[in-house]
């Protein structure tokens, strides 16, 4: 069934030049691109794309993380889009994720980990409306 997802790369993945090479390897599986945008996060859109983490110990660092630079906001297409990005993507620690993997392969680190994507069809709904309210 074909679903829609969103995928930030972040800062980081900006910051190392690796913004093709990520955005690619989704390409080449077969997803196709909807919407796309260059923008920074501020404070405010933080704690509303992260609601389910703002109270961990790990959001205010991750705040500034994702708050200290721009990224690549990416609506991605295709037959369950939201699983193929996350299998795509790999498990959230880059050093204990799947060789093969976006995170597997280029990324040492649980907090900058070069992607994030929607976990759920219910959350790629509310987050795409978070970063594309004017998507059809
Ligand atoms: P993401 O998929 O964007 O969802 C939440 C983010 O929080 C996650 O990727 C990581 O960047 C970060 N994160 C999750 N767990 C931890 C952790 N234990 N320590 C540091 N950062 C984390």
């Amino acid at each position: 069934m074909s679903e829609r997802t969103l995928v930030l790369i972040k800062p980081d993945a900006v910051r190392r030049g690796l913004v093709g090479e990520i955005l690619g390897r989704f390409e080449r599986k077969g997803l196709t691109l909807a919407a796309m945008v260059l923008r920074t996060m501020d404070g405010e859109l933080a704690d509303r794309h992260y609601d389910e983490h703002v109270d961990k110990s790990f959001y205010p660092p991750l705040k500034q993380f994702m708050t200290g630079g721009p990224l690549v906001a990416v609506v991605l297409c295709g037959d369950d889009a939201v699983a193929v990005v996350r299998a795509l993507t790999g498990s959230t620690d880059g050093r204990k994720a799947a060789a093969g993997t976006v995170r597997g392969d280029l990324s040492l680190s649980n907090r900058e980990n070069l992607v994030h994507a929607s976990d759920s069809p219910e959350s790629a709904e509310r987050e795409l409306k978070i970063w594309f309210p004017d998507l059809a």
